[in-house]
């Protein structure tokens, strides 16, 4: 009983660090703009970034005063952590423009090497591992991998269903997947740690076992059965 108690204690005083966080946001898309609108209704502050600043201030001006744009620079400078999302041909240049900014910044990884839309580089990168390619091009960052094979349109509902789904991750920080699995459940999933990027974030890709909708005992199941 105490030790449940404080268990929960913990887990309270845990979840609290995650309260109104700056994020940065790179690459304010499908996903990017479902998620950035899931973490302002909880409370964040959010900067919005991509190539284009007119769209992301429009975007911003939509989302009340804790909604802000800038660019890629300026909002890996602004969140204390970062999602990227976007086409995975773009990481190796963004990740060199955004330089020593990202030194030690959590990033959550959200973007897919697609080889129909990526080229070449999305086949090197699903050969390589996607996990390791992503520490390839953002090398100081702590990386978790997280929202990669879920629809953006159900990221956006997830917080407002019954039904509570399981989030796949892959890191090996653990300051970092603390605090990305708390941004995780409050925008309505439940993080499942499958292993780390070097070992396990080669299945967090669309079309893997682990993609989809799946309950937490079933994602821990077929975790277990991936080497
Ligand atoms: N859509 C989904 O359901 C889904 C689900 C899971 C994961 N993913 C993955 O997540 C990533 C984003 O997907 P999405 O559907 O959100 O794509 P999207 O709607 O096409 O959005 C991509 C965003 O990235 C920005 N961008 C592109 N190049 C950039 C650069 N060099 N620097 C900064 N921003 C840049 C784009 O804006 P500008 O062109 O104006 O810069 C746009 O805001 C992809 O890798 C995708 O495979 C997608």
């Amino acid at each position: 009983m105490l030790f449940s108690c404080l268990l929960s204690i913990n887990y309270v005083a845990q979840a609290a660090d995650v309260e109104n966080l700056q994020i940065g946001i790179i690459g304010s898309g499908k996903v990017g703009s479902a998620l950035g609108k899931a973490w302002l209704n909880t409370g964040h502050q959010v900067m919005f970034s991509s190539q284009h600043l007119e769209d992301d201030q429009q975007l911003a001006s939509t989302l009340g005063s804790r909604a802000h744009a800038g660019t890629p620079r300026e909002a890996a400078a602004y969140g204390s952590v970062l999602l990227i999302a976007v086409p995975y041909a773009a990481l190796p240049t963004l990740g060199v423009e955004l330089g020593e900014l990202i030194n030690d910044k959590i990033i959550i990884d959200a973007s897919n090497p697609i080889v129909s839309r990526d080229g070449e580089m999305a086949i090197a990168a699903r050969e390589q591992g996607v996990g390791l390619a992503s520490i390839t091009f953002l090398p100081k960052a702590r990386i978790v991998r997280a929202f990669n094979a879920i629809p953006a349109a159900k990221m956006a509902e997830a917080a407002s269903k019954h039904e509570q789904y399981a989030m796949p991750i892959a890191g090996d920080e653990p300051q970092a997947i603390r605090i990305v699995s708390e941004l995780i459940r409050q925008v309505g999933y439940e993080p499942v740690l499958v292993g780390s990027l070097a070992k396990m974030g080669k299945y967090l890709i669309p079309g893997t076992p682990l993609a989809g909708e799946k309950s937490v005992d079933e994602l821990h199941k077929i975790a277990s059965e991936l080497k």
